[in-house]
Order: C-alpha cells, then sequence, then structure tokens
C-alpha cells in the first residue's frame, strides 16, 4: 500500500493539538487544516473532503450515509475519539473506507472525570459552589446540604472496558466499593482483578449505589436508561454517565430526580450537546454537569492527536491502521 505521500492530501476538518499535525507534515502528506474553533459546517466538511484523500475528524462531524457517499473516494478517517458513533461504520465499511480510532490515551483523564462527578455529586459540590456565588451562604448549618459517603458502597459499571475498569479501581481504592458490572460480553480478567461480579441488567439497576455508563453508543444502548430503567434504580443511588448522552433520556432522567427515584446525577455527557442554560438538571442539587471534557487533558489530547495522525500515515505507509474499527473495510481494497 506504500503510496507516493506527498501525493496524499489530508484534511483535518478541527482544531486539534499541534503533534499529530507534525507527524503528518513530516511524513510529507498535503495537509489542510479547518482553523477556526466553532465546528467546520456540513456543507464546507464535504467540500473540503472532497479534495482530499484522506479525513481526521472529530466528533463534532457527523460523518452519516449521505457524508459517505457524497465522499466515497476517500481512502482512510481516522477519529479524534475512542467512541466512532459519529461515523456510519457500515456505510464506511462497504465503500471500502477505513475507520480508525483513538483508545487508551483517554483513558485515565475519562475516568478521572467519572470518578470526581461521583464525588461531586454525593456532596452537592456544583450546587454549593453556586450558592456562594449567589451570595446565598450565610452560615455554617449543622443539618443542611447533607451529603452521602461512598465508603463501601456498590459501583454498578454499564461496560466495563479500559475506562469502566479504571474508574472500578479509583472506587476500590479510595472507597472500597464492591464493583459490580454489565456488559455484552462477561469479562474475566477484569473479574478478577477487580473482584467484580457480572449481573444482568436489572440486577445492576437494582443494587448499584453508584451506577457508571462507560459502554459505546450502539443501537442497543440507545436511550437505555430511560424511565423504566431509573424506576428500577435504587430512591438513593447516583446516575453517573462519561460515555455518551445518547445512552440516557434526559427527560426521563429529570423525572426520575424529581421524583425522588434516584438521587443524584452526574454527567459529562449530554443529550443533546450543547446542554442549553436553561436546562432544570443545572439548577437541582444533586446534579453535577460538564461539557464534555472527559478526555480534555493536555496528555490525553496530544496522545489522541499522535494516534490519529499514526492510523492515517501507517495506511499509507504499510497498509496498517493501528487502531482500526472496521476490518472488513480494509478486505475491499
Ligand atoms: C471520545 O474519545 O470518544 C470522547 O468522547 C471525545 O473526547
Amino acid at each position: 500500500m506504500s503510496k507516493n505521500i506527498s501525493n496524499i492530501k489530508v484534511f483535518v476538518s478541527s482544531v486539534i493539538p499541534q503533534i499529530g499535525i507534525d507527524m503528518l507534515n513530516q511524513q510529507g502528506f498535503a495537509v489542510s487544516t479547518w482553523d477556526n474553533l466553532t465546528p467546520i459546517p456540513r456543507d464546507i466538511l464535504i467540500e473540503k473532503t472532497k479534495e482530499c484523500n484522506a479525513l481526521l475528524a472529530t466528533l463534532t462531524g457527523k460523518l452519516d450515509a449521505d457524508f459517505m457517499n457524497e465522499c466515497k473516494h476517500l481512502d482512510v478517517i481516522s477519529n479524534f475519539g475512542v467512541g466512532y458513533d459519529n461515523i456510519d461504520i457500515t456505510e464506511a465499511s462497504k465503500l471500502g473506507i477505513a475507520v480508525g480510532n483513538t483508545p487508551g490515551v483517554l483513558t485515565d483523564a475519562t475516568a478521572d472525570i467519572a470518578f470526581g462527578l461521583m464525588l461531586a455529586v454525593s456532596r452537592k459540590m456544583f450546587f454549593m459552589h453556586k450558592k456562594i456565588k449567589k451570595g446565598e451562604w450565610k452560615h455554617f448549618t449543622p443539618t443542611q446540604n447533607l451529603g452521602v459517603e461512598l465508603k463501601n458502597k456498590t459501583l454498578g459499571v454499564f461496560g466495563l472496558g479500559r475506562i469502566g475498569i479504571e474508574m472500578a479501581k479509583r472506587c476500590k481504592g479510595a472507597y472500597n466499593m464492591n464493583v459490580i458490572y454489565h456488559n455484552r460480553k462477561q469479562n474475566t480478567e477484569a473479574e478478577k482483578l477487580l473482584d467484580a461480579k457480572y449481573v444482568s441488567f436489572d440486577e445492576l439497576l437494582a443494587q448499584s449505589d453508584v451506577l457508571s455508563v462507560h459502554s459505546a453508543l450502539t443501537e442497543d444502548t440507545k436511550g437505555i436508561f430511560n424511565k423504566a430503567a431509573f424506576e428500577k434504580m435504587k430512591p438513593t443511588s447516583i446516575f453517573i454517565n462519561t460515555s455518551r448522552g445518547g445512552a440516557h433520556n434526559e427527560e426521563d432522567l429529570t423525572e426520575a430526580l424529581t421524583t425522588n427515584k434516584i438521587w443524584g446525577a452526574g454527567l459529562d455527557v449530554t443529550n443533546p450537546e450543547p446542554m442549553q442554560k436553561d436546562n432544570p438538571l443545572l439548577q437541582m442539587e444533586n446534579v453535577a454537569v460538564l461539557p464534555h471534557i472527559g478526555s480534555a487533558t493536555i496528555e490525553a489530547r496530544n496522545g489522541m492527536s499522535r494516534l490519529a495522525a499514526e492510523n492515517i500515515i501507517g495506511f499509507y505507509k504499510n497498509g496498517l491502521v493501528p487502531n482500526l474499527v472496521n476490518p472488513e473495510a480494509m478486505k475491499k481494497s
């Protein structure tokens, strides 16, 4: 697959850390970039991509079947992110377009945000911070604004993969939490590591004191945390989502919180994104919301930039995308 690199045009459709751009330039690719911090409009994305052989994209661009068919000449798409639900993989594979992602490098950063949200919710931190800003903190009050402790509680992980494991390690280490999980497939290695127990989805809902979502967004997981699910959770439980907002139904979550079906929620991902500033969740005592910053550390974002570039370099230099998500596409080239 070794091609004359200087003839290969790569379009980078978001502003990303320079390391990946430098790597592509050093290899001799003709790199063009979208240099505005606001997401690229779709028509310009299509227009620019049509001029290129490879695309380095982020989750703000929806690369659906229409996009794929407009840009079916593409050799490879490298997604700056571990999640790739913004890309129609079936269509890409059908058209023989290889798709890569950037796993691993953002695991710790994202697990830290899940853990931080859990703690922030359990002690109403965001809400109390807002009280000071609004001038509503008047004096120490022994019976008001009490949180809950996490020691020896049960952590339920929905999707015990890389990030879920790191979240569980933090919870075990800090609070000796008991770990249960639900996955499509049982993860026996992780069970040994964490002394974790595999449970059914309903058992996960019923037994978790903290339920943390770490699964990919797929047809099976879309909206899985809905009214029926929240109704099965403990009234004392905390729901955490750092994966994709599409995994929960936000109206149902709001209702579950207002009717005390669950105790609190911490979200780094919302449905939709961005969350609007008048969203009732932002006013709730036991809720903490962040604007999708799971991978937002210097280390993780540099790592993502590097891996995203390596996918493109690997494709053209030796026909191998190091973090390929659709091997079926490569069979066609
Ligand atoms: C990912 O990698 O999927 C994140 O959500 C983007 O930072």
